[in-house]
């Protein structure tokens, strides 16, 4: 039986980036070498415009029970500036599937993508794990005395001990299977005392259980401070999830921008369970319609999805012929090239249908 894909474009940039990762995917369905089947969510701010409808149940439920994957463009539009119906849907699909490791590589394709000094590729390739359930993101807490002198807002951190250690488990687990030699704890433990106490003890126990890995703590602030001045140390870092977006920002800086940065969010234990690929980067309405978005990050995501369908070879390929456009300039302005959205995915979609042999 295929394997049911669900596409939700979103809202700016994201149905032009989304349509090239699309023409990927269905190259290898029409050339037999994957079994899907696409489906596309009608789900965004254009929707909620019309309807106010955010993140149906029907849509949800039957993304649980019969999807594989979702890949998603971006959601955000200045026309809808309290960006309910966006947190909706994201946060139906990252806390509703329970994908609670988001798994975002920084790994910079080409060294003339790289901004530091003295650096070059080589030395940007980390992936860090960012806790996708817990945090400050559920949004417990409240506004008090609203619109007075006296107005309190309050945005609670809920760090829970399975949450804090499936995350950190799963990059240990990513680290041994890829024979990754250190993994990093970012945290703020010496300002939120509660929080990340929990984090770093849970770090150094799981730690005893990968002896052959290095465990290693360092504070959020000291890495964006290291990451700029040399990255090349870095292999994974955990951390919770504001943090983890926050750093995968910078991170995407280290890899030539938010163009070139991909993302996934699992359910890591259980590779089974559906998954949610998206770029890093968000809906950027300065730069929609306009045909200059550049679509590698959602053609890099594709790459991963392609890896949890079993097809991890299909990544390589994906991600070396991304780093063949970008060293021949056959890719957008943000990383050097002169092609608009489309013509960059024509030359993709031409360069893999040669690698395929077709
Ligand atoms: P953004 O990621 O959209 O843009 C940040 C910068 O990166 C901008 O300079 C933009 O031009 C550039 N950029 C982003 N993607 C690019 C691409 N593919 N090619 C070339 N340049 C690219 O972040 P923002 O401007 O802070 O946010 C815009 C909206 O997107 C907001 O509503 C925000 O909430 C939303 N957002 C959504 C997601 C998501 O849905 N997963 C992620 C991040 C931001
Ligand atoms: C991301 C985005 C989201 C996040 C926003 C849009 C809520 O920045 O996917 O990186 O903070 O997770
Ligand atoms: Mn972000």
């Amino acid at each position: 039986m295929s394997d049911l894909i669900a596409l939700l474009p979103g809202d700016g940039i994201g149905p032009e980036v989304i349509l090239q990762a699309r023409r990927v995917l269905e190259l290898y369905r029409d050339q037999r070498r994957i079994d899907i089947e696409l489906w596309e969510l009608d789900l965004g701010a254009e929707r909620y415009l019309r309807d106010k409808t955010t993140f149906p149940k029907e849509i949800a439920d039957r993304i649980a029970g019969e999807a594989r994957a979702v890949l998603l463009g971006a959601l955000g539009d200045p026309r809808v500036p309290t960006l309910d119906y966006a947190r909706d849907i994201l946060f139906g699909l990252r806390f509703g599937l329970d994908l609670y490791a988001n798994i975002r590589p920084v790994k910079a394709l080409d060294d003339r993508l790289v901004p530091l000094k003295g650096r070059t590729a080589k030395d940007v390739d980390f992936v860090v794990f960012r806790e996708n359930t817990e945090g400050i993101y559920v949004n417990v807490g409240g506004q008090f005395k609203r619109g007075t002198a006296d107005e309190i807002a309050i945005n609670e951190d809920v760090n829970t001990r399975k949450g804090v250690e499936r995350l950190i488990v799963a990059g240990f687990e990513y680290a041994r299977a890829h024979g990754k030699k250190t993994v990093h704890l970012a945290d703020k433990s010496n300002a939120m005392q509660h929080a990340h106490e929990l984090w770093n003890r849970c770090f150094f126990e799981v730690a005893k259980r990968y002896p052959e890995i290095a465990a290693r703590h360092v504070y959020i602030d000291a890495l964006c401070l290291y990451l700029v001045q040399d990255p090349s140390p870095f292999e994974v870092v955990v951390t919770n999830n504001l943090f983890g977006d926050i750093v995968t920002d910078l991170g995407g800086g280290l890899q030539g921008g938010l163009g070139m940065a991909a993302s996934a969010s699992l359910h890591a234990s259980d590779p089974k369970r559906v998954g949610l690929f998206e770029p890093v980067h968000g809906s950027a309405p300065p730069l929609a319609g306009k045909d200059v978005a550049n679509p590698f990050a959602a053609i890099l995501t594709v790459g991963l999805l392609l890896t949890h369908l079993g097809h991890p070879q299909e990544q390589t390929r994906i991600e070396d012929i991304v780093a063949r456009g970008i060293r021949e300039g056959a890719c957008t302005r943000d990383v050097g090239g002169n092609l608009g959205t489309r013509a960059a995915g024509d030359w993709f979609l031409t360069a893999l249908q040669r690698e395929l042999g077709y």
